[in-house]
């Protein structure tokens, strides 16, 4: 069983590269984006209130956050948890150190997956979702094969999100360089950082990937 964290901007390719590992190894992905995401549709006043950080491109407090991955570790992962988008700031990687060592558990890994800004933008502007099972897309570098349809599940509900846009994005990477690049001299300081070109084409970067899982 491992445990990751897969950290980097907006568009780094941590979806991405988390559902490979979903799909190769039975592990679990905790992404607090997508929670958030299923949270806002609950029609209620929390929900609202992070509909409104979300799509301006801000940061979602600790409080809930942290709420939300703690109810999440109980779940069976045989393969080990992938932290996909979480922690983001100080106080949320301190948070998940003690909630993993209160069940006797630990973080093997700490990926860094590094990408230009400029990379970012072109990514992020041409991304699209399945609705159904969440797999990711690219209008240019990886379009569904038949047009509206999803190629993992047949859905045609494929979505983009209301913060991939050019305003939401450029505090999305504000925050990022604010408040979670510390993480990475925080990781670093604990042995645990590992960095991965993420410019590199989804194969690559997903060898890299399964290379610093894999090692011992
Ligand atoms: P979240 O959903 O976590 O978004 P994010 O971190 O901004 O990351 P993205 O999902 O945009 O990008 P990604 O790195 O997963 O890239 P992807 O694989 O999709 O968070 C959204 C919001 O929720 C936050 O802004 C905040 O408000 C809130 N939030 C979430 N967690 C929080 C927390 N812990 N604390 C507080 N608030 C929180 O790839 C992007 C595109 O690039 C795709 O189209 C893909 O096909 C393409 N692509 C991927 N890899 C490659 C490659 N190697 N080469 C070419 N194209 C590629």
């Amino acid at each position: 069983m491992v445990n990751i964290i897969l950290l980097g901007p907006p568009g780094a390719g941590k979806g991405t590269q988390a559902k490979r590992l979903v799909d190769d190894r039975k592990m679990v992905q905790l992404s607090t984006g997508d929670m958030l995401r299923e949270a806002r549709t609950s029609g209620s006043e929390m929900g609202r209130k992070v509909a409104e950080v979300m799509d301006r491109g801000g940061l979602v407090t600790d409080a809930i956050v942290i709420g939300l991955i703690s109810e999440r570790l109980d779940d069976p992962a045989p393969g080990g948890f992938i932290f996909d988008g979480f922690p983001r700031t100080l106080p949320q990687a301190d948070a998940l150190g003690e909630l993993l060592s209160a069940k006797g558990q630990g973080l093997d890994a700490v990926i860094e997956m590094q990408v230009d800004d400029s990379a970012l933008v072109a990514r992020i502007s041409g991304r699209y979702t399945c609705g159904n099972c969440g797999a990711v897309y690219h209008d240019t570098t990886h379009p569904t094969k038949v047009s509206g349809v999803c190629d993992a599940c047949g859905s045609t509900n494929l979505k983009r999100r209301a913060d991939d846009n050019a305003d939401a994005l450029q505090l999305r990477l504000m925050e990022y360089y604010k408040k979670t690049s510390p993480l990475i001299g925080y990781y670093y300081a604990k042995g645990a950082l590992s960095t991965v070109d993420g410019l590199a084409d989804v194969e690559t970067v997903a060898a890299a990937v399964a290379k610093v899982v894999d090692q011992p």
